[in-house]
C-alpha cells in the first residue's frame, strides 16, 4: 500500500492557512507597503492584516521538524510558545499533536493578550527604547480572539492551556512539569529572559528551544546570549532563516 498522504497534506494546508498564503492579506507593519507579497509572507517579513501567524513558512517548517522529532524519539513533555499574538504557531502545535495522534501532550499558550509590556529600563537596561513595541496596538490580541482562532480549526480543547498575563507573573508558577519544545517569541530582553529563567530548566534533554527574533532584535539576542553564558549552554545554535534560530538541548 502507498504511504498515507493525508497527514503531510493536512499539515501543509494548515501552514498555508495559518500564514494566509491562500487568499493573501495586506501587510499592516507600520510604515510599510501594504500590498500582499507572498514571498515576504513566507519569509516572515510582514505583519499580516488577518493571518493567524506572522512567523512565515520556514519557521512553521522548523516548528514541525522539532515537534515531529520529539514525537519520533519519545522526548517527554508539553509544547509552549511564549508570545503567541493571534495564536497561529500554537494552533499549529495542537494540529501536529492531533495529526500524530499524540494522546497526552499539552500546548501552553502564554501571552499578556494585551501586547508587549512597557520596558523596565532599571532591571533591563537593554530594553530602553522599546516603548515603541508597547505602542504597537496591532500586537495586542485578546485571549477570546485567540481561543476563537483555535476553534476555527477545530483545535480548541482541554489540552490547550492558556497562561494569561505578563510572563514575569505567569511563568514562574505555571503548572508545567516538563517541556519538549519551548518557542520564545516575546521580542524584548525581559520577555525572553523571563521565559528562559522559568521554562528552560523544564525543557527535557533532547528537546528544542526555538527563538524567533535572535537575528533581528538585539534585545532578544542579548537575553539568549546572557542566559546561555550564565548556564554554560554550548549546544550549537542553528539558523532557521534571517531572524529565527534554535538549538537542541543536550543535557
Ligand atoms: C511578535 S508577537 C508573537 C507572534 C506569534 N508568535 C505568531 O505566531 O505570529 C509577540 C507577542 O508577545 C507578547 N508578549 C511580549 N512580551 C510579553 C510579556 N513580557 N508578557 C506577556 N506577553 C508578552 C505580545 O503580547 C505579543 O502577542
Amino acid at each position: 500500500m502507498p504511504p498515507c498522504r493525508a497527514r503531510p497534506l493536512y499539515l501543509d494546508l494548515m501552514k498555508r492557512c495559518l500564514a494566509n498564503l491562500i487568499y493573501g492579506d495586506a501587510n499592516i507593519f507600520p510604515g510599510a507597503r501594504p500590498e500582499f507579497d507572498p514571498a515576504r509572507r513566507a519569509d516572515a517579513r510582514d505583519w499580516p492584516a488577518q493571518a493567524h501567524t506572522m512567523i512565515g513558512l520556514k519557521r512553521l517548517d522548523n516548528l514541525q521538524q522539532c515537534v515531529e522529532d520529539v514525537i519520533a524519539r519519545g522526548v517527554p513533555g508539553d509544547l509552549i510558545e511564549t508570545g503567541v499574538w493571534r495564536g497561529g504557531a500554537t494552533i499549529f502545535m495542537r494540529a501536529l499533536l492531533e495529526a500524530y495522534e499524540e494522546p497526552e501532550r499539552r500546548v501552553w499558550v502564554a501571552d499578556s493578550f494585551q501586547g508587549l509590556p512597557l520596558p523596565d529600563a532599571v532591571r533591563y537596561p537593554l530594553d530602553r527604547g522599546t516603548e515603541v513595541l508597547h505602542g504597537y496596538r496591532e500586537l495586542a490580541v485578546p485571549e477570546d480572539e485567540v481561543r476563537a482562532n483555535f476553534a476555527r480549526y477545530g483545535l480548541l480543547d482541554e489540552r490547550v492551556q492558556f497562561l494569561a498575563g505578563w510572563f514575569r507573573d505567569t511563568l514562574p508558577t505555571a503548572p508545567i512539569e516538563r517541556l519538549a519544545v519551548l518557542r520564545l517569541d516575546g521580542d524584548m530582553y525581559e520577555s525572553t529572559m523571563d521565559a528562559l529563567v522559568s521554562l528552560y530548566p523544564k525543557l527535557a534533554a533532547g528537546g528544542y528551544c526555538i527563538v524567533d527574533d535572535y537575528g533581528d532584535l538585539p534585545t532578544c539576542r542579548c537575553a539568549v546570549d546572557d542566559y546561555r553564558a550564565r548556564r554554560g549552554i554550548r549546544d550549537p545554535i542553528q539558523v532557521i532563516d534571517w531572524a529565527a534560530v534554535y538549538w537542541q538541548k543536550s543535557r
